[in-house]
Protein backbone atom coordinates (compact mmCIF):
# COMPACT_ATOMS: atom_id res chain seq x y z
CA UNK A 1 0.00 0.00 0.00
CA UNK A 2 1.07 3.73 -0.82
CA UNK A 3 0.68 6.56 0.93
CA UNK A 4 1.01 10.15 -0.18
CA UNK A 5 0.62 13.62 1.52
CA UNK A 6 1.66 15.58 -1.46
CA UNK A 7 -0.97 16.46 -3.38
CA UNK A 8 0.70 17.01 -6.95
CA UNK A 9 3.03 13.71 -6.58
CA UNK A 10 -0.58 11.41 -5.86
CA UNK A 11 -1.98 13.49 -9.34
CA UNK A 12 1.20 12.26 -10.72
CA UNK A 13 0.96 9.07 -9.44
CA UNK A 14 -2.32 8.56 -10.27
CA UNK A 15 -2.27 10.06 -13.95
CA UNK A 16 0.37 6.99 -14.90
CA UNK A 17 -2.02 4.38 -13.17
CA UNK A 18 -4.54 5.55 -15.56
CA UNK A 19 -2.38 5.69 -18.77
CA UNK A 20 -1.20 2.33 -18.09
CA UNK A 21 -4.90 1.17 -18.20
CA UNK A 22 -6.06 0.35 -14.16
CA UNK A 23 -9.30 1.42 -13.12
CA UNK A 24 -8.96 3.78 -10.30
CA UNK A 25 -11.34 4.24 -7.31
CA UNK A 26 -11.48 7.10 -4.72
CA UNK A 27 -13.08 7.09 -0.97
CA UNK A 28 -13.08 10.14 0.67
CA UNK A 29 -12.64 10.51 4.79
CA UNK A 30 -11.32 12.15 7.34
CA UNK A 31 -10.51 9.39 9.11
CA UNK A 32 -10.72 7.62 12.46
CA UNK A 33 -12.05 5.05 10.45
CA UNK A 34 -15.25 2.87 11.11
CA UNK A 35 -16.73 -0.02 9.61
CA UNK A 36 -18.58 2.68 7.74
CA UNK A 37 -15.82 3.83 6.11
CA UNK A 38 -14.44 -0.12 5.51
CA UNK A 39 -17.71 -0.75 4.12
CA UNK A 40 -16.79 2.22 1.07
CA UNK A 41 -13.65 0.21 0.27
CA UNK A 42 -15.31 -2.91 0.02
CA UNK A 43 -17.85 -1.45 -2.38
CA UNK A 44 -14.77 -0.44 -4.86
CA UNK A 45 -13.47 -3.45 -4.25
CA UNK A 46 -16.70 -5.05 -5.31
CA UNK A 47 -16.90 -2.88 -8.30
CA UNK A 48 -13.64 -4.24 -9.75
CA UNK A 49 -11.29 -1.30 -8.94
CA UNK A 50 -7.40 -1.67 -9.59
CA UNK A 51 -6.35 0.90 -7.39
CA UNK A 52 -8.22 2.35 -4.29
CA UNK A 53 -7.14 5.81 -3.46
CA UNK A 54 -8.51 7.06 0.45
CA UNK A 55 -7.95 9.97 1.29
CA UNK A 56 -7.80 10.84 4.54
CA UNK A 57 -8.11 14.83 5.66
CA UNK A 58 -9.43 16.51 8.51
CA UNK A 59 -10.85 19.74 5.91
CA UNK A 60 -10.54 22.61 8.24
CA UNK A 61 -12.98 24.36 5.38
CA UNK A 62 -16.13 22.50 5.90
CA UNK A 63 -15.66 23.38 10.05
CA UNK A 64 -17.71 26.35 11.01
CA UNK A 65 -15.74 28.59 14.17
CA UNK A 66 -18.11 26.99 16.69
CA UNK A 67 -17.42 23.33 15.56
CA UNK A 68 -15.48 20.54 16.69
CA UNK A 69 -12.60 20.64 14.26
CA UNK A 70 -9.86 20.84 16.70
CA UNK A 71 -10.99 18.02 18.84
CA UNK A 72 -12.02 15.84 15.87
CA UNK A 73 -10.95 12.52 16.78
CA UNK A 74 -7.06 11.67 14.67
CA UNK A 75 -5.41 8.20 14.90
CA UNK A 76 -3.06 8.12 11.46
CA UNK A 77 -1.75 4.88 12.25
CA UNK A 78 -4.75 2.92 12.97
CA UNK A 79 -6.31 4.13 9.75
CA UNK A 80 -3.10 3.39 7.92
CA UNK A 81 -3.68 -0.43 9.15
CA UNK A 82 -7.57 -0.26 8.50
CA UNK A 83 -6.47 0.76 5.31
CA UNK A 84 -4.21 -1.74 4.75
CA UNK A 85 -6.10 -4.27 5.84
CA UNK A 86 -9.64 -3.61 4.30
CA UNK A 87 -8.10 -3.59 0.14
CA UNK A 88 -6.98 0.01 -0.30
CA UNK A 89 -3.98 0.76 -2.18
CA UNK A 90 -3.03 4.37 -1.94
CA UNK A 91 -3.50 6.32 1.25
CA UNK A 92 -3.60 9.83 0.85
CA UNK A 93 -3.00 11.94 3.87
CA UNK A 94 -2.36 15.94 3.18
CA UNK A 95 -1.84 18.41 5.48
CA UNK A 96 -4.26 21.58 5.85
CA UNK A 97 -1.45 23.73 4.84
CA UNK A 98 -0.46 21.78 1.13
CA UNK A 99 -4.07 21.48 0.57
CA UNK A 100 -4.58 24.76 0.80
CA UNK A 101 -1.97 27.06 -0.20
CA UNK A 102 -1.34 30.65 1.26
CA UNK A 103 -3.95 32.70 -0.24
CA UNK A 104 -6.09 29.78 -1.42
CA UNK A 105 -9.66 32.18 -3.27
CA UNK A 106 -11.28 29.91 -5.07
CA UNK A 107 -14.16 27.64 -3.61
CA UNK A 108 -17.46 25.59 -4.87
CA UNK A 109 -21.24 26.48 -4.17
CA UNK A 110 -23.68 24.29 -4.50
CA UNK A 111 -26.64 26.69 -4.52
CA UNK A 112 -29.91 24.86 -4.26
CA UNK A 113 -30.03 21.66 -2.08
CA UNK A 114 -27.42 22.75 0.29
CA UNK A 115 -29.83 25.57 0.99
CA UNK A 116 -32.26 23.25 3.94
CA UNK A 117 -31.12 20.91 6.37
CA UNK A 118 -27.52 20.46 7.32
CA UNK A 119 -26.97 22.96 4.90
CA UNK A 120 -29.08 25.61 6.98
CA UNK A 121 -27.39 24.74 10.26
CA UNK A 122 -24.10 24.63 9.35
CA UNK A 123 -23.45 27.58 6.98
CA UNK A 124 -20.52 26.66 4.59
CA UNK A 125 -20.16 23.37 5.42
CA UNK A 126 -21.01 22.22 2.16
CA UNK A 127 -18.90 24.74 0.50
CA UNK A 128 -16.26 23.56 2.18
CA UNK A 129 -17.34 20.14 1.21
CA UNK A 130 -17.68 21.10 -2.67
CA UNK A 131 -14.34 22.45 -2.52
CA UNK A 132 -12.23 19.78 -1.21
CA UNK A 133 -13.90 16.76 -2.61
CA UNK A 134 -13.76 18.69 -6.41
CA UNK A 135 -9.65 19.29 -5.70
CA UNK A 136 -9.92 15.57 -4.51
CA UNK A 137 -11.61 14.69 -7.71
CA UNK A 138 -9.00 16.83 -9.65
CA UNK A 139 -6.38 15.68 -8.11
CA UNK A 140 -7.33 11.69 -8.17
CA UNK A 141 -9.20 11.93 -11.15
CA UNK A 142 -10.86 8.02 -9.97
CA UNK A 143 -13.40 6.41 -12.94
CA UNK A 144 -15.34 6.10 -9.36
CA UNK A 145 -16.11 7.73 -6.11
CA UNK A 146 -17.82 6.11 -2.98
CA UNK A 147 -19.89 7.94 -0.83
CA UNK A 148 -22.09 6.75 2.16
CA UNK A 149 -25.70 7.15 2.65
CA UNK A 150 -25.27 8.18 5.92
CA UNK A 151 -24.51 11.76 4.75
CA UNK A 152 -27.25 12.23 2.35
CA UNK A 153 -27.31 15.51 2.09
CA UNK A 154 -23.76 15.74 1.18
CA UNK A 155 -24.05 12.51 -1.48
CA UNK A 156 -26.50 14.46 -3.06
CA UNK A 157 -25.12 17.76 -3.85
CA UNK A 158 -21.59 15.73 -4.83
CA UNK A 159 -23.89 14.21 -7.61
CA UNK A 160 -25.59 17.32 -8.58
CA UNK A 161 -21.61 18.82 -8.64
CA UNK A 162 -20.58 16.03 -10.93
CA UNK A 163 -23.10 16.56 -12.87
CA UNK A 164 -23.14 20.15 -12.73
CA UNK A 165 -19.59 20.75 -13.15
CA UNK A 166 -19.00 18.19 -15.46
CA UNK A 167 -16.99 15.58 -13.87
CA UNK A 168 -15.55 12.55 -15.29
CA UNK A 169 -16.34 10.27 -12.86
CA UNK A 170 -19.01 7.75 -11.71
CA UNK A 171 -20.64 8.87 -8.06
CA UNK A 172 -21.44 5.34 -6.20
CA UNK A 173 -23.64 5.28 -3.52
CA UNK A 174 -23.32 2.79 0.08
CA UNK A 175 -25.94 2.30 2.32
CA UNK A 176 -25.34 2.94 6.21
CA UNK A 177 -23.66 0.54 8.31
CA UNK A 178 -25.03 0.43 11.89
CA UNK A 179 -24.00 -0.99 15.52
CA UNK A 180 -26.27 -3.80 16.06
CA UNK A 181 -27.81 -1.54 18.33
CA UNK A 182 -29.15 0.18 15.17
CA UNK A 183 -26.91 3.52 15.62
CA UNK A 184 -25.45 4.61 12.72
CA UNK A 185 -21.36 4.42 12.99
CA UNK A 186 -19.79 7.56 12.84
CA UNK A 187 -16.41 9.04 13.76
CA UNK A 188 -18.13 11.56 16.41
CA UNK A 189 -19.62 8.53 18.58
CA UNK A 190 -16.51 8.48 20.21
CA UNK A 191 -17.64 11.63 21.97
CA UNK A 192 -20.63 9.24 23.46
CA UNK A 193 -20.84 8.50 27.32
CA UNK A 194 -22.47 5.15 27.87
CA UNK A 195 -25.74 6.78 28.80
CA UNK A 196 -25.89 9.51 25.76
CA UNK A 197 -25.08 6.44 23.58
CA UNK A 198 -28.68 4.64 25.30
CA UNK A 199 -30.05 7.80 24.04
CA UNK A 200 -28.71 7.80 20.74
CA UNK A 201 -30.92 4.53 20.21
CA UNK A 202 -33.82 6.43 19.24
CA UNK A 203 -32.74 8.13 16.13
CA UNK A 204 -32.62 4.46 14.43
CA UNK A 205 -35.51 3.52 16.12
CA UNK A 206 -37.98 6.07 15.22
CA UNK A 207 -36.85 6.51 11.76
CA UNK A 208 -37.54 2.29 11.48
CA UNK A 209 -40.51 2.72 13.01
CA UNK A 210 -42.05 5.09 10.57
CA UNK A 211 -40.60 3.00 8.10
CA UNK A 212 -42.79 0.34 9.06
CA UNK A 213 -45.67 2.86 9.35
CA UNK A 214 -45.28 3.87 5.38
CA UNK A 215 -45.15 0.47 4.47
CA UNK A 216 -48.26 -0.17 5.87
CA UNK A 217 -50.40 2.57 5.20
CA UNK A 218 -48.71 3.59 2.18
CA UNK A 219 -48.56 7.21 2.75
CA UNK A 220 -48.19 9.45 6.09
CA UNK A 221 -49.49 12.88 6.57
CA UNK A 222 -46.13 14.06 7.55
CA UNK A 223 -47.43 16.80 10.30
CA UNK A 224 -48.25 14.19 12.61
CA UNK A 225 -45.52 11.70 11.60
CA UNK A 226 -42.86 14.41 12.65
CA UNK A 227 -44.22 15.45 15.83
CA UNK A 228 -44.32 11.86 16.90
CA UNK A 229 -40.66 11.15 15.60
CA UNK A 230 -39.90 14.26 17.62
CA UNK A 231 -41.51 13.33 20.99
CA UNK A 232 -39.53 9.93 20.85
CA UNK A 233 -36.56 11.81 20.26
CA UNK A 234 -36.83 14.32 22.74
CA UNK A 235 -38.66 11.38 25.61
CA UNK A 236 -35.04 10.03 25.18
CA UNK A 237 -33.36 13.68 26.05
CA UNK A 238 -31.98 14.29 22.28
CA UNK A 239 -32.22 18.09 21.63
CA UNK A 240 -33.85 18.18 17.79
CA UNK A 241 -31.97 20.29 15.36
CA UNK A 242 -33.99 19.02 12.68
CA UNK A 243 -36.83 16.53 11.44
CA UNK A 244 -37.67 16.46 7.74
CA UNK A 245 -39.17 14.50 5.35
CA UNK A 246 -38.03 15.10 1.35
CA UNK A 247 -37.97 14.45 -1.89
CA UNK A 248 -34.99 12.04 -2.25
CA UNK A 249 -33.18 14.02 -5.74
CA UNK A 250 -34.42 17.28 -4.92
CA UNK A 251 -34.44 17.26 -1.38
CA UNK A 252 -37.74 19.60 -0.98
CA UNK A 253 -39.64 19.08 1.82
CA UNK A 254 -42.96 16.85 1.24
CA UNK A 255 -46.13 17.17 3.25
CA UNK A 256 -47.04 13.39 2.46
CA UNK A 257 -44.86 11.04 3.47
CA UNK A 258 -44.52 8.13 0.42
CA UNK A 259 -42.33 5.03 -0.26
CA UNK A 260 -38.91 6.91 -1.99
CA UNK A 261 -39.37 9.72 0.21
CA UNK A 262 -35.96 10.17 2.65
CA UNK A 263 -36.52 10.90 6.40
CA UNK A 264 -33.72 12.87 7.55
CA UNK A 265 -32.55 13.76 10.97
CA UNK A 266 -30.42 15.76 13.42
CA UNK A 267 -30.05 15.93 16.97
CA UNK A 268 -27.59 16.83 19.80
CA UNK A 269 -27.27 14.34 22.38
CA UNK A 270 -25.24 16.20 24.89
CA UNK A 271 -22.85 18.00 23.29
CA UNK A 272 -22.65 15.93 20.37
CA UNK A 273 -24.38 16.51 16.83
CA UNK A 274 -25.72 13.07 15.06
CA UNK A 275 -27.23 12.98 12.00
CA UNK A 276 -29.41 9.33 10.32
CA UNK A 277 -31.34 9.35 7.83
CA UNK A 278 -33.85 6.49 5.81
CA UNK A 279 -34.89 6.14 2.57
CA UNK A 280 -39.14 5.19 3.22
P1 LIG B 1 -16.49 11.28 6.92
O1 LIG B 1 -17.52 11.73 7.89
O2 LIG B 1 -15.22 10.71 7.42
O3 LIG B 1 -17.21 10.22 5.99
C1 LIG B 1 -16.52 9.70 4.87
C2 LIG B 1 -17.47 8.86 4.06
O4 LIG B 1 -17.91 7.76 4.85
C3 LIG B 1 -18.75 9.63 3.63
O5 LIG B 1 -19.08 9.30 2.30
C4 LIG B 1 -19.77 9.11 4.63
O6 LIG B 1 -21.10 9.18 4.16
C5 LIG B 1 -19.31 7.67 4.80
N1 LIG B 1 -19.83 7.11 6.05
C6 LIG B 1 -19.72 7.62 7.30
N2 LIG B 1 -20.38 6.86 8.19
C7 LIG B 1 -20.94 5.84 7.48
C8 LIG B 1 -21.77 4.72 7.82
N3 LIG B 1 -22.16 4.50 9.07
N4 LIG B 1 -22.16 3.90 6.84
C9 LIG B 1 -21.78 4.12 5.55
N5 LIG B 1 -21.00 5.16 5.16
C10 LIG B 1 -20.59 6.00 6.11
O7 LIG B 1 -18.12 12.81 4.93
C11 LIG B 1 -16.97 13.19 5.16
O8 LIG B 1 -16.10 12.48 5.93
C12 LIG B 1 -16.41 14.47 4.56
O9 LIG B 1 -17.43 15.43 4.45
C13 LIG B 1 -15.71 14.25 3.19
C14 LIG B 1 -16.68 13.75 2.12
C15 LIG B 1 -14.54 13.28 3.33
C16 LIG B 1 -15.15 15.62 2.70
O10 LIG B 1 -14.27 16.16 3.62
Amino acid sequence: MKTFTEPLKLQKWCAARRAAGKRIALVPTMGYLHEGHLSLIAAAKKKGADEIVVSVFVNPVQFGPNEDYAVYPRDEKADLAKCRKAGATVVFFPTPENMYLPGHSVYVNEETLSKGLCGARRPGHFRGVCTVVAKLFNLVHPHFAVFGQKDFQQETIIRRMVRDLNFDLEIVVAPIVREPSGLARSSRNTYLSDEERLNALALSMSLRETKLRVAKKGALPWRSESKRIAKALEDAHLRVDYVEAVDSETLEPVKTLRPGNAVLLAVYDGKTRLIDNEVM
